[in-house]
Parts: structure tokens; C-alpha cells; sequence
């Protein structure tokens, strides 16, 4: 089976003083986590699409999916968890009680505020997981990246044909998923932050396939006014 997560448990700190999560936040006629609900909902292979909230906003969500998707037996709304690999881990355990893990069941895990996914992205996530037992979605490094082990000279400077922008959609086994996460201490959980590195710690193939540059994350106000522009002029691959 192929599940699916948007992964919306943060509140959204970096976006300054607003009230309510950034997720939430109007883009064009409709919230971003709507905007990235329904490019899941184009994917007839996606059997669930589950939604990791902040307890205190899942009937704020059911809401939003009621106006503006209406009744849709695919969307699950969860409760997210403490940090965001928490939220994957809860989906993980939702779908363990309700529907058992098979060895081949996949979720595909993807950032609530990266509403510019596409049918594409997806697909291809869905194909690649099929070799690899995790897949990452990524971008060609266009900016030099630098090094600095302590805030103020380079330690290095990477060869940037290397390089690549870590984006989401990120894809994986379910089952290999649980157990690398169960396997990790206290300590590296907290180090661990991005699920495909955990995957690569523990020595397995992570995948990738093209994200796009469009398919950017709302982190800070500039980059909602960079995704109102984007959804005005229309998509563009690049
Ligand atoms: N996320 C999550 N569960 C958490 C924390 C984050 O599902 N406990 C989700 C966010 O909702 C977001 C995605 O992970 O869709 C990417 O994280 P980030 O941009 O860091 O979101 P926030 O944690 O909300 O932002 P900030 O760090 O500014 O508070």
C-alpha cells in the first residue's frame, strides 16, 4: 500500500508574529496545507493521505478540509509529535494499528508548507521507492556552499557539482523506517532531524529523484510573498 503524510505539526516560529501556524496561512483563495492537500488527493495510487497536526489545530484542519475539499475518506487527521520526525513516527504508528505494516508499504512524507509539489514529484517518488528503501527529492546546489565548523572562518569549501538542495517529498519503507527509528538512542534522535540521514547513517541506499525550484517552503513571510508571485505567474519547470 502507498500512504502518504503532509507533515504539519510545527507552528511555524520563523514566520514572526503570526497567530496561527504558518500552514494555515491564506495563499491565494486558499490556505497552503489545502493548496498541498490536493496535489495528494491527483494521485490515485495514494490509497491515504494522512495530515500530522498540532493537537490543538486538528478540528481547526477538519474544518478547512470540509470547506474547501469536502468529505474525502482518504484524509486521515492526526496528532504530530514533539519534533517533526515525531509526526512521521505517529503516522507510522497510525497506520500500524489500522492497517498492519506489509513489507512493501510505503509513505511518502512531505512538508505541509511546500504547496508547489506536483503530480511529477510524486509519481516519481512513488517509482523510485520501489528500488530504494528511502528517497529523497533534491535540486542542484546553484549557490557556492560554504563551511564553517565555528561561525567564523571556512573550514571548507565543497566541490559544488556534489552539491544538491535537500527538498521533500521523502519516501520510505515503512517498515525499514520504524525499526532504523527505534534503533537510534535519545541522543541521535535529537541529532537526526532529517529522516533520509538516518537512513544514510545506517548505511542503506537513499535514492533521489528531481525536485523543482518552484517546490520551495514557506519558512519566513519573504518566502510567502515569493509563493503568492509564484501562484500568479503560474509554475514553470525549470
Ligand atoms: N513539522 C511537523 N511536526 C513538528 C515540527 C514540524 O510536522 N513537530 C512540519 C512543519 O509543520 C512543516 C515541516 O515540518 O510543515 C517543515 O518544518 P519547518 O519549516 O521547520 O516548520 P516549523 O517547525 O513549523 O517552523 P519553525 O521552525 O519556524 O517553527
Amino acid at each position: 500500500m502507498i500512504y502518504a503524510e503532509i507533515l504539519a505539526g510545527g507552528i511555524g516560529r520563523r514566520m514572526g508574529n503570526s497567530d496561527i501556524p504558518k500552514q494555515f496561512l491564506m495563499l491565494g483563495t486558499k490556505p497552503i496545507i489545502i493548496h498541498t492537500l490536493e496535489q495528494f488527493l491527483l494521485v490515485p495510487e495514494i490509497a491515504k493521505v494522512l495530515v500530522g497536526c498540532p493537537k490543538d489545530w486538528m478540528g481547526y484542519m477538519s474544518d478547512l478540509v470540509l470547506k474547501y475539499i469536502g468529505t474525502n475518506e482518504k484524509i486521515v487527521i492526526i496528532e504530530g509529535g514533539k519534533d517533526r520526525n515525531g509526526t512521521i513516527m505517529n503516522g507510522c504508528h497510525y497506520i500500524e494499528e489500522n492497517f498492519g505494516i506489509g513489507k512493501k508499504d510505503i509513505l511518502i512524507t512531505h512538508d505541509a508548507v511546500r504547496p508547489f509539489v506536483d503530480y511529477r514529484i510524486l509519481t516519481d517518488n512513488i517509482k523510485a521507492a520501489q528500488k530504494y528503501d528511502a528517497v529523497d527529492t533534491i535540486i542542484p546546489a546553484t549557490d557556492t556552499i560554504v563551511e564553517s565548523l565555528d561561525g567564523k572562518v571556512l573550514s571548507s569549501v565543497p566541490i559544488r557539482e556534489y552539491l544538491y538542495q535537500g527538498q521533500t517529498p521523502q519516501t520510505f519503507n515503512i517498515k525499514e523506517l520504524v525499526e532504523i527509528y527505534n534503533s537510534l538512542t535519545e541522543d541521535e534522535k535529537k541529532i537526526l532531524t532529517d529522516a533520509c540521514k538516518m537512513f544514510v547513517i545506517k548505511n542503506k541506499k537513499v535514492g533521489f529523484v528531481r525536485g523543482a525550484e518552484y517546490n520551495l517552503k514557506v519558512t519566513t513571510m519573504h518566502d510567502l510573498k515569493l509563493a503568492n508571485a509564484i501562484l500568479e505567474v503560474g509554475l514553470q519547470d525549470d
